[in-house]
């Protein structure tokens, strides 16, 4: 009642368009774009804080534009100065993956802080008449994982195969407190894609295939992320991507997504009703384009504006902000990275033009000032960020500060991570051989067994996961350290190309394989390309083949972030575990090999795991070699035997 009034008092007040601008005349849309919405169940909005928006009002009123145009860019910390910050008063600034205090990998927490508190105060010594509080977004995908000394934990992927949003709740908790021991208020997560094609180089951010556990996990980050908001171990959750991001054609990263108005909503939506419903803050917009059951191309999504402001802002009331993606703007038709009218109108707040930010405001301004862009979606993006500031609590109190700023127990919880460690490994096959008991001699092989880089995957101290090595870890256990410390280090043995192998010298092979760590673009197995792990990894293959059907038996680890063709090195292992990627305490799986305290498996595929090095996308059952939901445990012995190996073409028809 009291808002209606408010804001009818608003529309009445011609001395004020700003405010009577916040509610546009409803639009017009063209006939793809209502089928495009109506597609999309409706949501209630959730309740506004009259006094807030009163002061929102009131703060807005007295912005200049320069002002109101600086608090929707988001540059990164690589390219602007907290000076900067203050002399364009900027909104939000970002560090994108691999971007550290100095550029410095091993930047001591107390220069993450040093940076956070610089910038934040510097936007508070704007000029303005109110000035406005500052956010920084950091890319906290899998604990805070640009941060060395950091606990990450497994990908998504992984987490999806635990079946356990709580479990998935208490790392967004601990991953908050990480963030915020970096001062830090904003982390670019949860990935709430429903990837339709392993193809794709983000597979492993993926909870899952199904829509139904994408949405249960997700809602359980942004619960875990978020709490109340305004607590000292809670930060603002950015739901990602909006939209299809998981259902580009062949799995062709931003690439295009097609599907009807329906499935688009049905599947692809699917995490964002719950998220909302956690109340999620911000939402990230996705690169891919979406074209409308074969017929309507809809164009990229930051130009999106039936699904950004139709369908999110409108239909599911939204009321937060909508951040675009690193420089995703210059894909939308007619735009570059600085200049993009039709990504303002089509409803995105928060523009990440992380080098290119001062010709962004300047391009904005006079894009304001010719009408191509209206004072009024302006103001829309302001009063969103204005209103997720004040509902972090900002204005009373700045981000840097706080109980676990400058914390480095903050950034760790080992015992949480490998819990999710043991409750992410899926048992793929076990003929009579685990779990191992103790006094074997063990003979460790592959160089991924003591590799912190490969167990961790993509958005690991770096972006792609790359240019780092075990000295990067300081925190953690590879899988050679668990076995170590499982069975004793006199029992193991370490051949990092089994060349220390010979029949009669042990009881057991443990193989470490792994899939290199890969992020997004780089990350995507491109078709024609088989997808296989030995035919992109041969030397592999050819290590099971040294220590495989020489009597002693192999026990096979796959590190991996995606489901991938795999019979052929599943055959030459008598147990094989897809562990997916697990992150800095993967020692932990050495447990869950030995049996220590009756451990046993528990997680179940999230992903369907293909029968053929050409899958089709999608997960049809006749390609499937396990269904998602297969997995073993020790409890229920099951005999797989040799499976039927498909041929790996030279390339996929
Ligand atoms: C990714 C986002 C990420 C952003 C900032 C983009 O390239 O798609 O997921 O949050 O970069 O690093
Ligand atoms: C950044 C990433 C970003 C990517 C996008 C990299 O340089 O560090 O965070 O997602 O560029 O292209």
């Amino acid at each position: 009642m009291k808002s209606r009034y408010v804001l009818s008092l608003a529309l009445a007040s011609s001395a004020f368009p700003t405010i009577a601008a916040a509610r546009p005349a409803a639009p017009q849309w063209t006939a793809p774009e209502r089928e495009a919405i109506a597609a999309w169940p409706a949501r209630k909005a959730a309740r506004m804080d009259p006094a807030i928006e009163r002061r929102i009002a009131a703060i807005v009123r007295g912005m200049t534009l320069e002002q109101k145009v600086g608090q929707i860019t988001q540059a990164e910390i690589r390219s602007i100065t907290p000076d900067q910050v203050r002399q364009y008063h900027i909104g939000t600034i970002l560090n994108g993956g691999g971007a550290w205090p100095a550029m410095n990998k091993h930047a001591p927490l107390a220069d993450w802080t040093a940076l956070a508190d610089a910038y934040a105060k510097a936007a508070l010594k704007s000029d303005a008449k109110q000035p406005i509080p500052l956010i920084w977004g950091i890319d906290a995908v899998h604990g805070n994982n640009n941060v060395v000394g950091a606990t990450l934990y497994p990908h998504n992927i992984g987490l999806g195969a635990a079946h356990d949003p709580q479990l998935v709740y208490r790392i967004g908790r601990a991953t908050a407190k990480a963030v915020r021991a970096t001062g830090i208020g904003w982390a670019f997560a949860p990935t709430v894609a429903v990837v339709q094609n392993q193809r794709w180089g983000r597979t492993y951010e993926s909870y899952s295939s199904d829509p139904a556990q994408v949405a249960a996990n997700g809602r359980a980050l942004i619960e875990g992320l978020q709490g109340t908001l305004k607590g000292d171990g809670d930060v603002l959750a950015s739901v990602k991507h909006f939209a299809g991001d998981g259902g580009t054609f062949r799995g062709i990263d931003q690439g295009e997504t097609r599907a009807s108005a329906g499935d688009f909503a049905r599947v692809h939506g699917a995490g964002y009703y719950t998220a909302l419903d956690a109340g999620v803050q911000t939402v990230m917009i996705s690169y891919n384009s979406w074209t409308m059951a074969g017929t309507h191309p809809f164009g990229k999504m930051h130009g999106n504006r039936a699904l950004v402001t139709g369908v999110l802002k409108d239909r599911l009331k939204f009321d937060g902000l909508v951040v675009s993606d690193w420089n995703a703007i210059e894909q939308v038709d007619g735009c570059t990275t600085d200049h993009c009218p039709a990504a303002i109108n089509a409803g995105i707040d928060v523009f990440m033009v992380p080098e290119k930010w001062q010709t962004f405001i300047t391009n904005t301004l006079a894009d304001v000032r010719a009408g191509r862009v209206s004072e009024a979606r302006i103001d829309d993006a302001v009063k969103r960020i204005l209103r997720v500031k004040f509902r972090q609590g900002l204005f009373d109190r700045p981000i840097a500060a706080g109980r676990y700023t400058g914390d480095a127990a903050a950034l760790v919880d080992r015992p949480l991570a490998q819990e999710a460690v043991r409750k992410s490994a899926v048992l793929l096959k076990n003929d009579g051989l685990l779990p191992l008991a103790p006094g074997k001699r063990i003979l460790v092989v592959g160089d991924a067994a003591d590799s912190f880089p490969a167990q961790s995957g993509g958005w690991s101290i770096t972006w792609q996961g790359t240019e780092t090595d075990n000295a990067d870890f300081p925190i953690g256990e590879t899988l050679l350290g668990g076995i170590r410390r499982a069975f004793g280090a006199g029992a193991v043995t370490y051949s990092p190309d089994g060349s220390a192998f010979a029949p009669g010298k042990f009881d057991v092979v443990i193989a470490v394989l792994a899939e290199l760590p890969h992020a997004e673009m780089k990350g995507d197995v491109r078709w024609p390309e088989p997808l296989a792990q030995s035919r992109r990894y041969p030397e592999q293959l050819a290590l099971l083949g040294r220590v495989s059907g020489k009597g002693v038996p192999v026990v096979s680890v796959l590190y991996s972030g995606r489901t991938t063709y795999a019979t052929d090195l599943i055959n030459r292992s008598d147990a094989f575990v897809a562990a997916f990627l697990p992150g800095t305490e993967a020692g932990a799986l050495a447990d869950l090999l030995a049996g220590t305290g009756k451990r046993d498996f528990s997680a179940k595929l999230s992903f369907a795991w293909p029968s053929t090095a050409c899958p089709s996308g999608g997960e049809p059952a006749g390609e499937s070699l396990f269904a998602r939901g297969f997995g073993l445990t020790y409890a229920h012995a099951v005999h797989t035997g040799t499976l039927t190996e498909t041929p790996i073409p030279a390339t996929c028809p």
